[in-house]
Order: structure tokens, then C-alpha cells, then sequence
């Protein structure tokens, strides 16, 4: 949810702000803008609606030089996306430019409070009473910029990563960040003396430069200088000790690979991502699943009176999905939670309670706040995070990364399988522990597990001529996506990526909910996705089928391999191959990717980055 990108050192500032913005869009993409100070003082900003392909046009004639800048792409949260409500944003005087990343939530009180003291606003941004407030803070207080920021910060509420820029102080760069992620970068000027810095809401910009990172930690200010200088204080000015970390991304794992969106080349990754994710964890020779993140923690799970899943979106889905496997594999009771409900409520929580918080980015506010309530509560949390160093898996006392690589594409695909893998990953693990399972059934869990990645590898080989297919479906108003058991979730997760990208209404329903309701919306004209594999619900299935078929709904089915019931009452069929119950989602998910891929891509959308949505939900 936006992003945010500096640099200070000997380069050209401008080619590293404008990439880093490049690689941030996936973040946010309503409108972008820039700030640097150049070799005179002058410091210059410029703004652009839309994507910072639209910047980039807007500065081709403009003095873009200077090694000092920041830059940032924008996810509208207070006032609608232009190019006034654009970042950066300029303090009275306009010798302060600010970007950031956040809400401020008591803006309104700080800006009457700043109007009174004659301040002027040109936006309806709560960033510009920010940058409005550090600058009556320096003048009031006959500081500098590093003090007016923190004594500016300790009167607001919200969450926040910002980075400013002083025209009077050309040569330092200060930054600050409580609930939004910063990373600073540190790389080295090419007469390999004094470092330089980069400054990003994530690694994305910074790994082309350096691998060496500093995670701003919550509530901390931090000062870098041309010198080389950087320094940490908390907002009490205590000092604190900056930890350098190596990131592990590489630079091609940001690049498209030769697919022409990041959501296609996410879903053909997705069987080599799944074999990274198990690797080391999944044993098929001794027949073993370890985990290092319950090894630690192992009573905590044999002891778990219940397991609570808090999650959004795509990551809810997975949850539960996890809930079917672990309540069957581990016995024990399992609740998912959307993050943003539990948050709100009161939620009983017992001491013994083991919550899980479930998150591609690792920076979704409202998993952060739930997982934040639950801690207070007594309850030992775990974290399933795909970014590496995130605000959750640091928050969490354990956890496991999923390790499928990064995700750029806004609608989430190898973050979703790799997730489901983990979550059945941890219920062997601790039906391990448990001994919840007879010997045989936990061999045979492991060894089909181990062959899922193959198994994936095979569903989009079988299924990657759909193009011309999908077609056929953009006119479509309306779709309805049904499934059983642990096929529900996916049916719920069909409908979204189709809702997401290709902006036609879908709805995910347990199949036999159909006939409670939604049956009235079947005509000829509704499209109907079933989701139904030749295992234990079959039959059911199949009179569900029945049903939508004798309404003139057209059918869409996901079968096994060599089934020829449901192949002949549909009127396109995908295939995929056998596998057990609690493993068909990772599988049947697959052909539903690439059909809202197909629809978006047949209805002209933008794929990578829809229209609306932003890949990191940092704000409530
Ligand atoms: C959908 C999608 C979102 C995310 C949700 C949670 O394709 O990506 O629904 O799943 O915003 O994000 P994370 O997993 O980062 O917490």
C-alpha cells in the first residue's frame, strides 16, 4: 500500500528513485512523484496521475539531477488520486518534502491545530499535515530536522513510514516508520569509502545495490548522511544499535522472465516454488516432516486447547483450508478468523491458545492488530509469512516463511499453494507430535505430498490452451463458483482472482448451499464452476450438477483425470490428476488461475496491477 523509495550517496539519485518506484508500482499505482535536491539547493518536485510511467513522461524535460531524493507511488487513502494529493508534499516554507506511507488518523485535529498557527493546505491529504507539522515543530522549537521529526511524531496517531528530504540540509535524509515497513539499504559509494543509503518500503528497490539491510524497527527515527553517518533513536531519543541483515533475493526473481504479466509467471512457478517451500522440511526417505519453528515450540501445539487462523483475502482462503487438514490430521479445533473482525471484537482467548496469523506480505494492519490483541492476551503466536523480515514474522514467537519466492502480481497465486503446502506441512508436523495419525496414513500423507509440485507441473501442462476458451466468457455479467469440503475454500478463492482482475461479479458457495438460495440466479446465461475431483463427495456433486444443468447453467467443471460422468454433463471440463481429498485445492486451483487470467487478459485488463487494489494491505 504505497511505496516508498531514497537515496542518498554519490550517484545520480533520479535512475535508482524512478526503478525503485518501477518495482514498488505493484504496491500502489494511482499516481506518483519525486523530490531531489540538486548540486545548486534547488529542490524540485515533480507529481503524476496515474502510473509513474506517466511520471517519467512528466520529467523528460525537467532537471532531474541530484544524489539526494526520495520518491513515492500512491494507493489513495485520503483524497482522490491527482496530482495535488500526490507525494511528496511540501511544508509551508517549501523547504520540507515528505513522502509516506500510512494513515494518520488524528490529521484533522493536527491540522486545525496547524491552521490556527497559520498554516495554508493545498491537499486533502493527511501526509501534507504531517510534513506541515515537522516544519512548525523546527520553528517552534528552534531545532533541526532529525529533533522536529520526532517531537512531530509523538503527537501523532496512525501508523506511518516516511522519509523527508530539508532543502537546508542537503546533505542528510531522515526517515521514520511505526506500522508500515521501511528497509534501509547500505551499499557503497564506488570510491568504496563512505556508504550510501537506499531507503524502500520493501527490498524490491534496494537488492539491484546492495544486499546489506537495516528493518527500521517500530517507532524508531532514523538520520543518514552524505558522510556516511547513519543514526537510530526511538521517538524518546534513546540510541538504538542499527542490526545488518542479508537479504535473500535476487534481482531475476523481480523480473518478468519473458511471461508478458508477473500473475502468469507466478502461476507456471508454482511447482518449483512448492518444491522450495518443502524442501529440507518434507523427508519421503525417513518419512518425516520437520519443521524448525514447532521444534522449540512442540508443547505449546500438543497442548493447544484450540487454533485460531487470522487472515484477509486470498490468505483466509488458505486458512481454511489449513483448518480442514490440521482438525483432521492433528485433532484439534481450529477457528479462522478474517483479522479485520477479530481485531474489533473482544475475542475469548485462553493462555493456551495457539494463534496463527497467515500472511503473503507479512504487512497486512489488520492480521498485525489481531495477532497484537491476541499476544495481549496470553496467546502464543505463529506466523505463515512469505516476506522475509516482515512486520508479522517479527511480531510472531514462531513461524515458518513459505519460501516461494517473491509475489508481485496484485492477485496472489504461488503465495496461495505455497501457503496450503505449509499449512499442511504444520498439521503433519504436529500430528507427528500427537500421534494423531496411524503410521500408515502419515507415510501415505507424506508420500503423496512430496509429489504434489509434479502433480501441479502436469495440471498446467493439461490445461494451458484456455485462452480462446475464456473468450467465449467475457461477456459474462456474473459467475458462480461451487465446491465441498476442502473444495469450498477454492471455489471461494475461483471467485475472487475472477472478481479481482477481470472485474465480473463471482461468487464462491459450498455446492449444497445452492439449493438454500442462489439456485434463482441459474439461467442460460450463468456460467458455473464446480470444482469436482472423483473423491468423496463425488456423488453429491453430481446431483448438484444435476441441478444447475436442468436450470440451462452452463457448466464448467474441474474432474480427475478419466472421468467421464462429470466430463459429459459439462460443457468445458478441465482436468487434473488424482491425488488425496486434503490435496486436491492446490491442484484444482490451478485451471481456476489461469481461467481469471484468461478472462482479464480476453477483457483487456490490467493483470498485474487492477484497478483499485494495492499488494500490501498496510493500511485498515
Ligand atoms: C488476493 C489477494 C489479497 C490478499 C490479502 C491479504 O489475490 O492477494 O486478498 O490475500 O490482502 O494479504 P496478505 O496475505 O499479504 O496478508
Amino acid at each position: 500500500m504505497c511505496g516508498i523509495v531514497g537515496y542518498i550517496g554519490d550517484q545520480q539519485a533520479y535512475p535508482v528513485l524512478i526503478k525503485g518506484l518501477h518495482r514498488l508500482e505493484y504496491r500502489g499505482y494511482d499516481s506518483a512523484g519525486i523530490a531531489l535536491i540538486n548540486e545548486k539547493g534547488d529542490l524540485s518536485c515533480y507529481k503524476a496521475k496515474g502510473k509513474v510511467s506517466a511520471l517519467e513522461a512528466a520529467v523528460s524535460d525537467k532537471d532531474v539531477t541530484g544524489t539526494i531524493g526520495i520518491a513515492h507511488t500512491r494507493w489513495a487513502t485520503h483524497g482522490e488520486p491527482n496530482e495535488i494529493n500526490a507525494h511528496p508534499h511540501f511544508s509551508q516554507s517549501r523547504n520540507l518534502a515528505l513522502v509516506h506511507n500510512g494513515i494518520i488518523e488524528n490529521y484533522k485535529s493536527l491540522r486545525s491545530m496547524l491552521s490556527s498557527h497559520g498554516r495554508t493546505f493545498c491537499s486533502e491529504t493527511d501526509t501534507e499535515v504531517l510534513v506541515q507539522l515537522v516544519e512548525y515543530m523546527q520553528e517552534s522549537h528552534d531545532c533541526n530536522l532529525f529533533t522536529a521529526t520526532q517531537l512531530a511524531l509523538k503527537n501523532v496517531v496512525g501508523a506511518y513510514a516516511i522519509a523527508i528530504l530539508d532543502k537546508n540540509n542537503p546533505d542528510t535524509l531522515v526517515c521514520a516508520r511505526k506500522g508500515s515497513p521501511l528497509i534501509i539499504g547500505v551499499g557503497k559509494n564506488e570510491d568504496g569509502k563512505n556508504p550510501e543509503f537506499y531507503l524502500g518500503s520493501d527490498a524490491t528497490p534496494i537488492i539491484e545495490y546492495t544486499d546489506q539491510v537495516i528493518y527500521l524497527q517500530e517507532e524508531e527515527i532514523a538520520l543518514m548522511n552524505r558522510a556516511g553517518d547513519l543514526t537510530i533513536t526511538n521517538l524518546a531519543n534513546v540510541k538504538q544499535t542499527p542490526q545488518l541483515s542479508t537479504l535473500q533475493l535476487s534481482l531475476d526473481q523481480l523480473e518478468k522472465g519473458g511471461y508478458p504479466h508477473f500473475m502468469l509467471k507466478e502461476i507456471w512457478e508454482q511447482p518449483d516454488a512448492l518444491r522450495t517451500c518443502i524442501r529440507g522440511r518434507l523427508n519421503v526417505s525417513n518419512k518425516d516432516v520437520i519443521l524448525s519453528g514447532i521444534i522449540d515450540h512442540k508443547e505449546k501445539f500438543i497442548n493447544a486447547r484450540r487454533i485460531i487462523i487470522c487472515a484477509c483475502g486470498t490468505s483466509w482462503h488458505s486458512a481454511l483450508i489449513g483448518k480442514y487438514f490440521i482438525e483432521e490430521a492433528a485433532q484439534i479445533p481450529v477457528e479462522v478468523e478474517y483479522a479485520s473482525e477479530f481485531r474489533y471484537r473482544n475475542p475469548v482467548i485462553y493462555p493456551d491458545d495457539v494463534v496463527i496469523a497467515v500472511s503473503q506480505s507479512g504487512e497486512t494492519a489488520d492480521t498485525l492488530a489481531a495477532i497484537q490483541l491476541a499476544k495481549q492476551k496470553g496467546a502464543f503466536l505463529y506466523g505463515i509469512c512469505n516476506v522475509i523480515g516482515s512486520s508479522i514474522a517479527r511480531a510472531t514467537d514462531s513461524g515458518t516463511y513459505l519460501h516461494v519466492g517473491p509475489e508481485i502480481g496484485v492477485a496472489s497465486t504461488k503465495a496461495f499453494t505455497g501457503q496450503v503446502i505449509t499449512l499442511a506441512l504444520l498439521g503433519l508436523a504436529i500430528a507427528k507430535e500427537k500421534h494423531s495419525l496411524s503410521d500408515e496414513m502419515f507415510h501415505m500423507l507424506i508420500d503423496e505430498l512430496e509429489m504434489i509440485p509434479d502433480k501441479m507441473q502436469w495440471t498446467l501442462e493439461h490445461n494451458k490452451d484456455i485462452a480462446s476458451f475464456a473468450q467465449m466468457f467475457t461477456y459474462a455479467k456474473n459467475f458462480i463458483y461451487l465446491g465441498r469440503g476442502y473444495n469450498y475454500p477454492v471455489a471461494l478463492e475461483g471467485a475472487l482472482k475472477l472478481k479481482e482482475i477481470s472485474y465480473i461479479h463471482a461468487e464462491g458457495y459450498p455446492a449444497a448451499e445452492m439449493k438454500h438460495g442462489p439456485i434463482a440466479l441459474i439461467d442460460e446465461e450463468m456460467p458455473v464452476v464446480v470444482i469436482a475431483p472423483k473423491k468423496g463427495m463425488y456423488d453429491k456433486i453430481v446431483s448438484n450438477i444435476q441441478e444447475i444443468k436442468s436450470r440451462k447453467g452452463k457448466i464448467i467443471s474441474v474432474v480427475t483425470e478419466g472421468d467421464t460422468v462429470v466430463r459429459d454433463m459439462s460443457d468445458y471440463c478441465f482436468v487434473i490428476p488424482d491425488t488425496r481429498d486434503c490435496y486436491v485445492p492446490m491442484l484444482a486451483v490451478i485451471p481456476l488461475q489461469l481461467l481469471s487470467y484468461y478472462v482479464a487478459v480476453a477483457k483487456g485488463r490490467n493483470v498485474d496491477q487492477p484497478r483499485n487494489l494495492a499488494k500490501s494491505v498496510t493500511v485498515e
